[in-house]
């Protein structure tokens, strides 16, 4: 049972912005010390979800327990939950540590305590040194160090993080994103992070909620989210996929544009005859001059793009009318050159086969852009 310090859930929560719905009876289990994260698009509910947490909007429907007590009635302040927002929002005339300290003083903590609090918590971000300075005088990875700090000063058995790294740049928000985790290990806070990239999810979580309108599309741990995602959206946001409708087949689909594919691990069962939606991962499909002498799905392509990314080369290669993504590890003897005609093949296994709800076609076609 959820009666743990650090565990939170959310029953058939519902929350309302006059007609429309922002969360859709939303069900969700949170273990104490757990990394979780709200991943979605822009406007699929992360935010509102997280601010009900927080206690700074009250749901329409529905129960929220943290530690395993009911807070729908609990004021924001006297809930042991914390939030670090995106941007920070330090005060910029007080150094560092009156930042941290500034909650603690203003609920009448005695200054011995915050001393000892504050120094603790810019101990666990490693600000220690930089206690004096002023926002200003530090880098924005260095203002959300601090920000972080402000928020575990209270001790909190929940922390929520609503795209914390959002507005720093690419390197630094990799640096942070290790750091911010191995934090969270130590500590073993509950942490419930919101973000709206797929990388930053997949490489921090110990599991993710994919949301859509509202809802919960797949909640899982990465490598499960990867590997088996249950509807065509989670398929096209979580990594990448080449995607055709068509209709299924008994042992697969056929495409609008002719293309058969064989799969053998379809993700939901499509009745034959009704419209699916076939994805293959850039990483599945395998390129040769040779035709392939047996198997299934073999198309002839033209490489119309190569980009290096390191360690794998991304093709793009063109079959009849469309363009497909492929995704080559640079050891490959293979390198087709631009304009060349190869061969494109891929396994039956690494087909997935879903059924086609207007909404995954409407998000498939956007991932292909
Ligand atoms: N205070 C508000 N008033 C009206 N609509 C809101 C308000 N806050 C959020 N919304 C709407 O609710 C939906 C979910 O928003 P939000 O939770 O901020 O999404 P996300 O964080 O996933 O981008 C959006 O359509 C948004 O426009
Ligand atoms: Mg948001």
């Amino acid at each position: 049972m959820a009666s743990e310090r650090g565990s939170v859930e959310l029953v058939n929560v519902t929350k309302m912005f006059g007609d429309m719905v922002a969360v859709d009876s939303m069900n969700l289990s949170i273990e104490p010390g757990e990394f979780l994260s709200l991943l979605g698009p822009s406007g699929c509910g992360k935010t509102t979800t997280l601010r009900m947490l927080a206690g700074f909007e009250q749901p329409d429907a529905g129960h929220i327990r943290v530690n395993g007590q009911e807070v729908q009635n609990v004021p924001s302040y006297k809930r042991e939950v914390n939030t670090v927002f995106q941007h920070y929002a330090l005060f910029p005339h007080m150094t560092v540590a009156e930042n941290v300290a500034y909650g603690l003083k203003q609920s009448g903590t005695p200054k011995s305590e915050i001393a000892t609090r504050v120094a603790e918590a810019l101990d666990m971000v490693q600000m220690s040194k930089l206690a004096e300075r002023r926002p200003r005088q530090m880098s924005g990875g260095q203002q959300q160090r601090v920000a972080v700090a402000r928020a575990l000063v209270n001790r909190p058995s929940v922390l929520l993080l609503d795209e914390p790294l959002g507005a720093l740049d690419r390197k630094l928000r990799e640096e942070m994103q290790i750091e911010l985790k191995l934090l969270q290990s130590r500590l073993g806070i509950t942490f419930v992070f919101v973000t709206h990239d797929q990388e930053e999810a997949m490489s921090m979580s110990d599991r993710i909620a994919i949301m859509l309108d509202g809802h919960i599309e797949q909640l899982g741990d990465p490598e499960t989210v990867y590997e088996h995602p249950s509807s065509a959206f989670v398929a096209g946001f979580i990594g990448r996929n080449n995607f055709w409708q068509g209709t299924a087949t008994d042992n697969g689909a056929v495409a609008d544009d002719g293309t058969v594919f064989v799969a053998t691990r379809p993700e939901e069962h499509v009745p034959t005859g009704q419209d699916a939606l076939a994805a293959v991962r850039p990483e599945s499909i395998h390129l040769s001059h040779e035709q392939p002498q047996q198997g299934s799905n073999i198309v002839r392509a033209r490489v119309s793009g190569i980009s290096h990314f390191g360690d794998v080369l991304q093709y793009v290669v063109t079959v009849g009318e469309r363009d497909l993504l492929v995704l080559s590890p640079r050891s490959l003897a293979l390198r087709p050159a631009l304009g060349d005609e190869v061969w494109c093949s891929w396994a039956p296994e690494e087909v997935y086969l879903f059924s086609a709800r207007q909404a995954d076609v409407v998000m498939a076609e956007a991932h292909l852009d």
